[in-house]
């Protein structure tokens, strides 16, 4: 467990996290934001200490922001994908991470294809265990960079309304949103088709809407998110086009929306499909924020899990 309030050993879902430990990793977020507008981009606070990132799925954003954090953070950090690891000459996983953790790492930080494979290595392992996105189930640290973009440009989210568009059913970045943004006050949609849609959503308290006109019309926040087509066995569309037709966001029902509105997207995006270039570049959009936000929002993820008792700013 972390020294510095977190009661946490592990990252491993928004689900098991209280508002007030989202609090505090954001209040923690907003003070590396100071750390990463300097010349130098380097702090003391957790030298000494081993970072290793375990990416089994591809990354550009959470990978690459996880390693900055740790470097900006002067920890050592180690990355290990499944093609250059022994995964590939058939060791398991936790045989793996057991070997790793014969090497003393402070945490590892884990993306797998399989839902529950950071709490496999939470259950074994004495190092704290960061979730970097399992299968279709949790991508928490994506849910916290993208609530620190909301406050950002709200303030709160407290009677925000936020609706995330598109494939709910394989989307982990909904589901960690979904719990984060009611955990914080905000009432959230999902809209997109039946197909795209897990037979009990509405148990975690979302509207449902299959009519991107209808789920769109009251919302401040809409997320948009990228079919996961590497999830999908059989297409539940007729075609891209047809999908883009019915929900992706274009200049046409952009005009529909508030007047205020964020237009959000975790990445990666798949331009002319869930969303048009001209929207994903303009003015609604506050993508690439989410990407800046999301080094803070990791580099506080390690510090509260080090033990380390001081920001060292
Ligand atoms: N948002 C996100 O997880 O992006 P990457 O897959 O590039 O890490």
């Amino acid at each position: 467990m972390g020294s510095s309030g977190l009661n946490q050993k592990d990252i491993l879902g928004i689900e098991d996290l209280e508002r007030s430990d989202i609090e505090l990793i954001l209040q923690t977020a907003r003070q590396f934001e100071e750390v990463n507008k300097r010349a130098i981009k380097k702090v003391p606070t957790l030298r000494g200490k081993t970072v290793i990132n375990l990416f089994f799925e591809n990354s550009t954003r959470t990978r690459t922001s996880f390693e900055i954090a740790g470097k900006r953070l002067s920890a050592d950090v180690i990355n290990i994908s499944a093609s250059g690891s022994s995964l590939s000459k058939g060791e398991s996983l936790l045989d793996m991470a057991k070997n790793i953790e014969a090497m003393n790492p402070d945490i590892i930080v884990c993306r797998h294809s399989s839902a529950g494979a950071s709490h496999i290595l939470s259950r074994y392992l004495k190092a704290s265990v960061i979730n970097a996105g399992d299968g279709a189930h949790e991508h928490p640290s994506q849910a916290l960079l993208d609530l620190m973009t909301v406050l950002k440009h709200r303030g709160s989210v407290e009677g925000l309304n936020v609706a995330i568009v598109g494939d709910i059913s394989h989307s982990r970045v909904a589901r960690s949103n979904i719990y984060c943004l009611q955990k914080m006050g905000a009432s959230v949609s999902v809209v997109g088709p039946a197909s795209m849609m897990p037979r009990d959503i509405a148990k975690l308290g979302v509207k449902v809407h299959h009519r991107l006109n209808e789920g769109l019309k009251e919302a401040d926040i809409v997320m948009m998110l990228r079919i996961q087509r590497e999830r999908i066995v059989q297409s539940p569309f007729p075609s891209l086009r047809e999908y883009a037709r019915h929900y992706g966001i274009n200049h046409e029902n952009i005009n529909a929306l508030k007047k205020d509105v964020l237009i959000m997207h975790p990445g990666p995006v798949n331009r002319g499909v869930e969303i048009d270039p001209e929207i994903a570049d303009g003015p609604y959009s506050v993508i690439l924020d989410q990407v800046t936000n999301g080094v803070s929002v990791r580099m506080a993820l390690l510090y509260l899990l080090s033990g380390a008792n001081s920001l060292s700013l």
